[in-house]
């Protein structure tokens, strides 16, 4: 889409250099300031934080943090399964500590984390904290974006300092290797990641 969109621009600028082309048709070509190309995958994974955040919510309202680790645990998976379907972006969550292991960073991810681990540092707001490129793999060519989720006052009970024994006893049973406690507020627990393969045509 990307390519398209800039390939369309330069045209319209070069265009009238060899053609009769009016003024007015490439002044309509979108100002390049206007195309952002992470602002689709960006929504996309907003659109996963508001469903994940509303089921946790109701969880810890109805059952409290221990049935809430279910909701995480359970409800993550096709939460996030559908936002893929319906997005056509390959959408996860990742982190430099797992709890889950099946979302355990990849060697590009581990190094765009360190990266906004030093831009959060940097006191760059975590909301800004995002990024994109676009690469061949496999003959193919793949967009890949991620942005940073910073820890919250909802994510203390699973992720925070000071678990409630049961919560601990529970994340143990569930997750043996869980990497993601000890957290404190504002802190960087990792980043949505989304890729795919650029549709044909665009
Ligand atoms: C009720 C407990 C609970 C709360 C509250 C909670 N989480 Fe989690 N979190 C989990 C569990 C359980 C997993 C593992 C999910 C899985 O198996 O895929 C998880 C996984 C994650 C992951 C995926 C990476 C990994 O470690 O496997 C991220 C990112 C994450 N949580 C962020 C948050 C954020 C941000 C908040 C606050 C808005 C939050 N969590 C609140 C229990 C919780």
């Amino acid at each position: 889409m990307k390519a398209v969109h800039v390939g369309g621009l330069l045209l319209a600028m070069v265009a009238p250099l060899y053609a009769e082309i009016p003024q007015s048709q490439s002044s309509q070509a979108p100002p390049e300031a206007a195309i952002d190309p992470m602002s689709e995958p960006r929504q996309h994974s907003m659109a996963l934080a508001g469903a994940l955040k509303q089921a946790l919510v109701a969880a810890m309202q109805s059952g409290g943090p221990v049935a809430a680790i279910d909701v995480c645990h359970i409800q993550a998976i096709p939460l996030t399964r559908q936002i893929s379907e319906s997005s056509g972006w390959q959408v996860g969550r990742t982190s430099l500590k797992v709890r889950n292991l099946d979302n355990a960073a990849d060697e590009v991810e581990r190094d765009v984390l360190a990266r906004f681990e030093q831009r959060l540092q940097a006191g760059e707001p975590v909301g800004t904290i995002e990024w994109m490129d676009e690469r061949e793999e496999n003959g193919k060519t793949i967009q890949h974006f991620m942005k940073a989720i910073p820890v919250q006052a909802p994510c203390m009970a699973c992720h925070g300092t000071d678990l409630a024994p049961a919560v601990s006893q529970q994340l143990d049973a569930l997750y043996p290797g869980d990497q993601a406690r000890g957290y404190t507020l504002g802190e960087l627990r990792g980043a949505f990641t989304l890729k795919r393969a650029v549709p044909p045509g665009s």
